[in-house]
């Protein structure tokens, strides 16, 4: 796609271009911005997880200073709920509308909201409701205190799974489990709704990584035209999953806005925010392998339980990596679902593919201790050189390359097999491995790119950046195909009022957006063509075709004359194109995934049962990146999140009533500095041309794909206690 190849700017280690915004407190988060008459709410969570709300009292609440109002079951207007499609665009969280009924069904569960003329005041009156309950037994506290086996959600068989484990000669049977976690993104969930009397308009500012689905979602819910919501969210301090669609609180909130009039911001505390904004949800799997005394796999079965909340039924599809993971000829996935009176699960960074990934790498880790084989070795040996589900080639595959370069790096070959045999003073080493993959989906996409007459270029897309790198990696794609510098392409993002982007989810984002990005490039520099060629202009009568880009000029037939040159020779003030982009047919000729390798050293102190990651060496197959420090950055960040998941996270309800009891960043651990091992990221350079003109998978998930089962797998090798439920934590050990 280089026009200019000298430049190079797409696959360059890119500075963000919106980090200076960042640094100096520039940037717009939602709760940067503040209304005339803005009002503020904060919600009132139940502190029960399974009754009904019996009454409110909201006297005192009432009479403390600046409360405006307090909306709950009765004093709500009449909503509706959204049909929460995917296809159209206008999937939620939660399908239940805030304050509908009088029935809880989760700890944390919003009974009011209270409005006020300062957030100080709103929580201060939010303390003085008085909700009165009536707690029902039998809250359904989690599948770790259940043995409820739920319902069926989908399952799928090639082959004989049965059968060939029944006559497998080496066979592996076991359960794994994990907690729930919890997202904590940096910056909590916020909205901010305006109800625009006046031309009957919602405008909504909200930290959300879809602002279309959000729109259209709103729009369902208060019966708008889509074309009267607007959503806006500049600026995102991540989300991992939790920002993809909409939570009660924006519908509260934006309803408090229409009622009063007057605009309202609600701004989730650390604790509502991990109650009532989904959690991965808690999971059981059980694993059975069958192998031959060589170590080729004969059969696969995945039998996965997770959670879901009792108003709404997430599936977080665990065997949806391992039906091609490996080659094997059979093999059997079954997903059920148990609905629990928890908060509503959701997405989490890679999602159902972590959860069962984890299983998986460690019931193949456990397969070569009983078939005395090295574990790389066996992963080698079954290695899917095609998608064996779908029986088509990849588009492109260098997991041999992940596993054997990361091997390489890591030292794996002089690593003694044998448990706690390597020593270094008081501490034992552990060493562990597992793969990495994750789907590579696209989205459709539109965007828009004017050239302007002062030699800029803006271009503008409805898709957002999570703190991922969109506004930068998008600069680059524009800067690239026109020459004009970096600095000098300005981004525009998160608004609904630009060309419908896609959601910042699922690793799609870079895939789904720069094709369209591009193609918008490509139609304006199209018609400033057109100008330069008409008469009157630089080439007047020279035919479009003919004329070449390079650093921000047109060229041709030795002569150069800059964009800016040409809109000033035509007098204009700028040529704009539109682009879209959208999957195609090639998923009909092959299967796209990204893949990796996780290797992974820990060193426990039995002195001082001391448990510490101390090394992690990866290779990570994306195809191209295109901005090398910030696609490093994701998978440094996601190995970060794996060490959580691996040693520390974990929501904990407790068994007697379902109620929450971790809802802090004190009693849910994530991992600190203090934490870090040395990590060493590859990033291989193949293109996946077949997937987009980029070349790119996308990266933000696959990082966190095999991390814990490496980890688990090293603590295996050090200790000899092979631990089949997350978080490894130290009292496991004793
Ligand atoms: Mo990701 S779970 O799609 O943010």
């Amino acid at each position: 796609m280089s026009a200019t190849p000298e430049h190079h700017v797409v696959g360059r280690r890119t500075p963000r271009v919106d980090g200076e915004a960042k640094l100096t407190g520039h940037a717009d988060y939602t709760v940067d911005h503040r209304l005339v008459g803005m009002l503020h709410g904060y919600p009132v969570p139940a502190s029960i997880a399974h009754g009904r709300l019996e009454a409110l009292s909201l006297d005192a609440a009432r009479a403390m200073p600046g409360v405006v109002d307090i909306l709950h079951h009765g004093h709500f207007p009449d909503l509706h709920r959204s049909p929460n499609s995917m296809r159209d665009g206008d999937a939620v969280s939660e399908v239940r509308l805030p304050f509908e009924d009088n029935r809880i069904h989760y700890h944390g569960q919003y009974v009011a909201l209270v409005v006020a003329e300062t957030f100080e005041q709103a929580r201060a009156a939010a303390f003085r409701v008085a909700p009165r309950y009536r707690q029902e037994p039998g809250a359904m506290p989690g599948l770790a205190a259940s043995d409820a086996e739920g319902s069926e959600a989908g399952e799928y068989t090639r082959g004989e799974p049965e059968l060939a484990f029944g006559l497998a000669p080496v066979i592996l049977d076991e359960t794994y489990t994990m907690a729930a976690e919890s997202h904590v993104p940096l910056e909590p969930h916020a909205t901010l709704a305006e109800w625009r009397e006046q031309d009957q308009r919602l405008v909504v500012h909200e930290s959300t990584q879809g602002v279309f689905y959000q729109r259209n979602a709103l729009a369902r819910i208060f019966d708008l035209p889509e074309e009267r919501v607007e959503v806006i969210s500049h600026y995102i301090g991540s989300g991992f999953g939790n920002k993809l669609f909409m939570w009660p609180h924006a519908v509260a909130t934006a309803a408090a806005a229409r009622m009063l009039g007057r605009p309202v911001r609600t701004v989730l505390p650390r604790q509502q925010d991990m109650m009532t904004t989904g959690n991965r949800p808690a999971s059981r799997q059980r694993l059975r392998l069958g192998a031959e005394l060589d170590g080729t796999l004969v059969s696969i079965q995945h039998d996965s339980l997770t959670e879901t909340s009792m108003v709404d039924h997430y599936v977080d599809a665990c065997g949806g990596v391992t039906t091609s993971a490996y080659a094997c000829d059979n093999v059997a996935t079954r997903q059920r679902i148990l609905p629990v009176h928890h908060g509503t699960p959701c997405p989490m960074r890679a999602p159902g593919e972590v959860s069962g990934l984890f299983a998986l790498e460690s019931a193949i880790d456990e397969l070569a201790v009983a078939l005395d084989m090295d574990p790389l070795a066996l992963r080698l040996k079954n290695y899917a050189d095609q998608d064996p589900q779908r029986g088509l080639p990849w588009s492109s595959k260098h997991l041999d390359r992940c596993l054997e370069g990361a091997a390489e790096r890591f030292g794996w070959a002089a690593r003694d097999p044998r448990i706690a045999s390597m020593v270094d003073g008081d501490e034992i080493i552990g060493q562990g491995m597992a793969s990495a993959t994750w789907f590579a989906g696209r989205q459709p996409c539109a965007a828009r790119v004017t050239l302007l007459a002062d030699g800029t270029v803006v271009a503008a897309c409805g898709t957002q950046d999570i703190g991922t790198g969109t506004y930068t990696i998008v600069a680059q794609t524009v800067a690239e195909l026109t020459g004009v510098p970096i600095e000098r392409v300005e981004v525009q993002l998160g608004e609904t009022s630009l060309p419908a982007g896609p959601l910042s989810g699922g690793s799609m984002n870079t895939a789904s957006t720069l094709p369209a990005v591009a193609a918008a490039t490509r139609d304006a520099l199209a018609a400033l063509k057109a100008v330069a060629t008409g008469p009157g202009g630089d080439f007047a009568g020279l035919a479009p075709e003919s004329l070449g880009v390079e650093s921000g000029a047109l060229v041709a037939e030795g002569r150069q004359a800059s964009f800016a040159e040409i809109l000033a020779h035509r007098r204009l003030a700028d040529v704009t194109g539109e682009g879209n982009a959208a999957p195609g047919d090639e998923r009909r000729e092959y299967s796209f995934r990204s893949f990796g390798a996780h290797f992974v050293e820990v060193r426990w102190d039995p002195g001082i049962s001391r448990l510490r990651v101390a090394r992690v060496v990866s290779s990570i197959d994306v195809g191209r990146a295109i901005n090398p420090v910030a696609a490093r950055n994701q998978v440094e960040g996601a190995i970060v999140m794996g060490i959580g998941m691996g040693l520390l996270e974990g929501l904990d309800y407790d068994p007697r009533d379902a109620r929450l009891v971790n809802a802090n960043v004190s009693d849910y651990r994530i991992p600190v500095h203090a934490d870090m091992p040395e990590i060493d990221v590859e990033l291989l350079d193949y293109p996946d041309y077949r997937f987009n003109e980029l070349g790119a998978r996308g990266i933000g998930e696959i990082g966190l794909t095999g991390v814990a089962p490496a980890i688990a797998n090293a603590v295996y090798h050090a200790t000899g206690k092979r631990l089949r439920d997350l978080p490894i934590t130290v009292e496991k050990l004793l």
